[in-house]
């Protein structure tokens, strides 16, 4: 498969449907999601990435079906991971001298993984590749999210190719944002960037900044992963400077993790507690263990306040929920508060546990906790209403 989106850019990708997981297993992609390559014909071809090393054979067949290999004359590579590069191998082996224009992390990264000495141009913010009566721009995004990552921006098209940026792990036959259903979208789009850009989120907002500062007229945003942006191409961008500033919604999401449901009532109890107390909040409630992490994260993402449950197990805590825990620290969230509670038998160390990792998380902690002795008395049931209303309160 392969389309014209402009008259000289064609998409040369593959749409994955079956894909279900990213990243090994870490990323949940219900959705399918794509790796997008585009072909840019001028006086000169290039190609601006490949796709995932899967499909490599395929996308070099269908590549040749709608050009002559020998007559692409560079290779943009706008991003070394393997979703996007890893049918460089087998492209390299048919055009082996083709110029690949990258960043200089991204020859390590390129090199690192395929051990070829492939011809590299180095290239940094503001250099230009001239194509023929256009020219590509290049502007390095390190971080964005790894150290080689860059965005290329094509005159006359007023194109920009952000790679992973701006993307959504997201199949669809229709490819473009203003013919999707809209809340899919932007579900994965808000999804990709908790699990994925959160930890960058000050680089992202600096990066927008910067890009938008170049004063570069742009018509079409076109990622690497799902549809390309063509309508109102910007209100991403607009998304993406929401998302990166502490973004959070009216939102307080419970995450618990129960043997014999005693902690689930005191989630429970406590989302009470939260409701009667202010009724506009949105709650929304979390079995650690039964839940999509990646999903549980986006949740958390959105959310003003997290409050964690875990009974106590072996002196500790379930795995679940200390799975998620150390996710949450590793992404960084900032500007959320939280709370811990659990139930327990004997030694009774979760909620303490449950509180020091909420706080290695970089989260603010706003109560003590509640610990239920054995199944929920009524003393405790009371005491995690008023755990709810007592964190619905301070968020006011
Ligand atoms: Fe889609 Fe960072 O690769």
């Amino acid at each position: 498969m392969a389309f014209k989106i402009r008259d000289s850019i064609t998409w040369v990708g593959k749409i994955d449907w079956e894909l279900r997981s990213f990243h090994g297993e870490e990323l949940s992609t219900h959705r399918g999601s794509s790796y997008n390559s585009y072909l840019v014909r001028d006086e000169k071809t290039v190609l601006i990435d490949t796709v995932w090393g899967p499909f490599n054979r395929e996308f070099v067949r269908n590549l040749k079906q709608v050009i002559d290999l020998k007559k692409i004359d560079f290779i943009i590579a706008n991003h070394a991971e393997t979703d996007h590069s890893g049918s460089l191998p087998e492209l390299m082996r048919e055009i082996p001298g083709t110029p690949v224009y990258c960043t200089a992390n991204a020859v390590k990264s390129l090199r690192g993984h395929y051990h070829e000495d492939w011809n590299f141009n180095v290239v940094k913010t503001g250099d230009k590749l001239n194509i023929g009566s256009k020219e590509l721009i290049f502007i390095e995004a390190p971080m964005l999210h790894w150290p080689d990552s860059m965005f290329c921006y094509l005159t006359g098209d007023n194109v920009l190719f952000s790679n992973d940026a701006f993307g959504q792990h997201y199949s669809s036959e229709r490819m473009y944002n203003d013919l999707v259903d809209q809340c899919e979208l932007f579900q994965e789009a808000i999804k990709y960037y908790a699990n994925i850009l959160t930890p960058f989120s000050m680089l992202v907002g600096n990066k927008i900044k910067e890009v938008v500062g170049l004063k570069l007229p742009v018509d079409m945003i076109c990622p690497s992963h799902g549809i390309m942006w063509r309508k109102d191409p910007l209100q991403i961008v607009n998304k993406y400077s929401e998302w990166a500033n502490n973004y959070q919604e009216n939102q307080i999401t419970i995450i618990y993790d129960s043997m014999w449901n005693g902690t689930r009532r005191m989630a429970e109890a406590i989302a009470e507690g939260i409701k009667s107390a202010d009724s506009s909040v949105a709650i929304k409630l979390f079995h650690a263990a039964r839940s999509d992490k990646a999903d549980v994260i986006t949740e958390i993402f959105k959310a003003k306040a997290v409050l964690a449950g875990s009974p106590t197990v072996n002196r500790g805590i379930l795995s679940a929920i200390a799975g998620i825990l150390e996710e949450m620290k590793g992404l960084g969230f900032k500007n959320k508060k939280a709370a811990a509670f659990g139930t327990y038998g004997w030694s009774g160390e979760s909620v303490k546990i449950l509180t020091e990792k909420l706080k290695d998380a970089g989260l603010e902690i706003i109560h003590d906790g509640v610990r239920a002795n054995w199944n929920p008395d009524k003393a405790s049931i009371d005491a995690c209403i008023s755990l709810g209303k007592e964190v619905a309160g301070k968020l006011k």
